[in-house]
């Protein structure tokens, strides 16, 4: 509906052009909208007089309408609105301008999105200013016209309610795509009424894996878990996203990902004659054969799932798919032939471009991973790339359409602080400023071929989120900073925190759990040269630490240093801007080693160097969970070997050592350890050697008795496993040697 405008109003007859960047100001605090809006033009001293707001009628639904609800009223007297919109086909798609004045609210809006964003804004505005509301001239539109959160429902299942705060969330920060990762081993979740094994058989698992995946044994919760959306219940999400100007894909995986399909009808295998809904994490080689029974299963599927959304797009998942069943399989290998089709991934593109010709048929185009290049890309396909940026960038000079998702970015159940007390997550790290910073067209892309990066899309795979109040930890905050990435041509990471830390109270105050770990300082714990062990804290410039020990509590700034001289324990918080961080620990434990200096003869792989050889002799202990992290150095392949010198002669009773083991993760413990003393440094002595390394647990404690040796220097060789042994993962590979602390005694 196009409304009056009134005489204040001058529509211009050009076309809008995007917002430029020299329009904008410095805003921050005075205009706390996220994602900030392109042109900001503000009367720094003034605010308006506008104290109750009422609207004249609005074009709309009931989404609208309750955007409208909490800010004022509706009135169908023009002569009583202080708020008045209208539609204006000149400018760009999604995009609006709000004016703001002493008496008056306008807007103009290009189309439903526009005006969606327009309200959602000044909703922030009021939302952080009260009826304090700056004198503003606002135009704003997005820089991508892609901006989607992905859920996945396959792993963990969230129901109708929950998707629905899912999509609440994103429309206030002006996403306008939802991927509904709906399929998977662990789980079918779309009702399929043709197929009613694949609710009675594929909708549930006969329990789930405890822990992380890498924990070795596997154990299990022994728990039934089970669910899925009825059709009515798609259409409910589906109608409920679209009132919010969010068009909803549905990923409806294949051909690998497919092990619960197969467990509800194994003649879509390649010849097993059972399967089961998978209970654990990972890539499983039971994937859908490329015969007719399949092929008409998935036609079947897709007829009734273009049936629930009207959106243009169907994601066919095409990740991760195994080919060593289809390289054992006899009609495979015979239908490769037939088709004179060379390989096995020629075989996936098969597969891919003949689904993408009968979806094609029915008026929809596929979205597909980045796998499904592999082979040859399907002729229409538009490519969502996530194992990095290159598999976009080759699709778009190949002039396909783009959806940027690397995992390095996009993937929000990796870790988004290093901390150990961080709730359980597959791995990585992923802070917010990482999200922020993200530029999803790469540089290297040649000019002609950026139309095709659509924009960029956040994932939420749910291996290791089992609640909708994890969904909120790990997603919300990094969330907010998608959305400036997304949408805003401007971008200043200093700003946003302002308007950020505004935001993230506000929703901790409501009660939802976002993360917030703006004001967790990292330590970094500086040794090995010879001098005593420092403590400092990396943070900006204002933050301050209150560190407390058993000698009392001291405050120091960001970045200062700090002598340890005593062992025990360590708290620190941080505090800026009257926000305080939470306290956390450090544990020192000082030795002879820990005022040592200290060389290594080969540096830890640049993938895991921890906090340089310093870290060997620290007096702090790695994470007892996780390798990687400032404590853990790691060495591919290579020994660690290393060369203490303690300044002076001095006796020695023992040393201690710590390794990681994982062998499921090519982690393995050394073969050999062997100790030298020297009184030059030059010619060494060997005192002692053990081959007796072993360990039931993740971590090994090994101790090596120096029975009152006397030297200046210690040289410790630490030997590599050596080449990964047949039959184990990685078998082949250079084994890893994960080394935390040395202690000297
Ligand atoms: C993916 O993360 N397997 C697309």
């Amino acid at each position: 509906m196009l409304l009056i405008f009134f005489s204040w109003f001058m529509v211009c007859s050009c076309k809008h052009e995007s917002p430029s960047i020299n329009h904008i100001k410095t805003f921050n605090h005075q205009i706390p909208i996220i994602p900030a809006p392109g042109v900001v033009e503000l009367k720094e001293d003034k605010v308006s007089f506008l104290k109750k707001l009422v609207f004249f009628p609005f074009p709309g639904n009931s989404y609208v309408a309750s955007l409208i609800g909490k800010m004022g009223s509706i009135t169908s007297d023009s002569s009583k609105a202080n708020v008045i919109s209208h539609f204006d086909s000149t400018l760009v798609a999604e995009s609006y301008v709000l004016d703001i004045s002493d008496k008056f609210i306008s807007i103009r809006a290009a189309d439903a999105s526009g005006l969606q964003y327009a309200l959602t804004s000044l909703a922030q505005l009021i939302e952080y200013r009260g009826m304090s509301l700056p004198i503003v001239h606002i135009e704003d539109s997005p820089k991508f016209k892609y901006r989607g959160m992905h859920l996945d429902v396959a792993r963990h299942f969230f129901n109708v309610d929950e998707v629905k705060k899912y999509l609440d969330y994103m429309a206030y920060y002006k996403f306008n795509n939802f991927h509904w990762h709906l399929t998977d081993d662990q789980g079918w979740r779309i009702e399929i009424l043709k197929y009613p094994k694949l609710q009675e058989v594929a909708a549930s698992r006969k329990e789930t894996l405890v822990g992380h995946y890498n924990d070795e044994p596997h154990r299990y919760d022994g728990q039934k878990y089970e669910g899925y959306y009825t059709q009515e219940e798609i259409r409910d999400v589906v109608a409920y996203a679209m009132k919010r100007n969010i068009n909803v894909i549905p990923e409806i995986e294949m051909p690998g990902h497919a092990q619960a399909a197969l467990a509800a009808y194994p003649e879509l295998g390649c010849g097993k004659a059972s399967y089961e809904v998978a209970t654990d994490w990972g890539v499983f080689g039971n994937v859908f054969c490329p015969n007719e029974v399949t092929f008409k299963f998935l036609e079947d599927v897709i007829d009734e799932v273009i049936t629930l959304f009207p959106g243009k797009y169907i994601h066919i998942g095409g990740d991760e798919c195994p080919k060593d069943t289809w390289r054992k399989s006899a009609f495979c290998q015979q239908l490769m032939k037939d088709n004179k089709i060379k390989d096995e991934h020629g075989l996936q593109s098969y597969f891919i471009s003949r689904m993408e010709k009968y979806i094609n048929s029915k008026g929809k185009q596929i979205v597909g991973w980045d796998e499904i290049m592999e082979g040859g890309l399907a002729p229409n396909a538009t490519v969502m790339s996530w194992r990095g940026m290159e598999g976009g960038l080759e699709a778009a000079r190949q002039n396909h359409d783009v959806i940027m998702t690397p995992g390095s970015h996009c993937y929000f159940d990796h870790y988004q602080a290093d901390s150990d007390d961080e709730p359980l997550a597959i791995g990585g790290l992923t802070a917010l400023e990482k999200v922020y910073s993200w530029e999803p067209i790469p540089e290297a892309l040649e000019a002609d071929k950026k139309k095709y990066i659509l924009g960029g899309q956040a994932n939420l795979w749910t291996e290791y989120i089992d609640k909708y109040s994890k969904v909120e930890y790990m997603a919300y905050a990094r969330e907010i900073a998608m959305s400036e990435a997304l949408w805003s041509r401007r971008k200043d990471y200093k700003d946003f925190l302002i308007r950020y830390e505004m935001h993230n109270d506000a929703w901790k105050s409501k009660g939802v759990n976002i993360a917030n770990h703006l004001y967790q300082v990292k330590p970094k714990i500086s040794a090995g040269n010879g001098k005593p062990v420092t403590l400092s804290f990396l943070g900006p410039e204002g933050m301050v630490i209150d560190l407390s020990s058993d000698s009392g509590t001291e405050t120091i700034k960001s970045n200062e240093e700090f002598n340890v001289i005593r062992s025990g324990k360590y708290s620190y918080s941080s505090k800026i801007n009257n926000h305080k961080g939470r306290t956390s620990d450090i544990f020192f434990n000082l030795h002879k080693g820990t005022t040592a200096s200290i060389k290594l003869a080969v540096e830890a792989s640049e993938k895991y160097p921890g906090n340089g050889a310093g870290s060997l002799v620290n007096g702090v202990l790695g994470s007892s969970q996780k390798y990687g992290g400032a404590e853990w150095l790691g060495f591919e392949g290579s020994d660690c070997v290393a060369v203490l010198d303690f300044g002076q002669s001095i006796i020695l009773k023992e040393v201690k050592f710590r390794f990681f083991k994982g062998e499921g993760q090519w982690i393995y413990l050394p073969r050999s350890i062997e100790v030298f003393t020297s009184y030059d440094g030059k010619s060494f002595k060997s005192i002692t050697s053990t081959q007796k390394i072993s360990s039931d647990t993740k971590i090994a404690g090994i101790n090596i008795p120096l029975n009152g040796a006397n030297t200046q220097f210690l040289k410790i060789k630490i030997a590599n496993y050596g080449k990964i042994p047949q039959g184990a993962a990685g078998a082949g590979h250079k084994a890893w040697l994960f080394v935390d602390e040395i202690e000297i005694n």
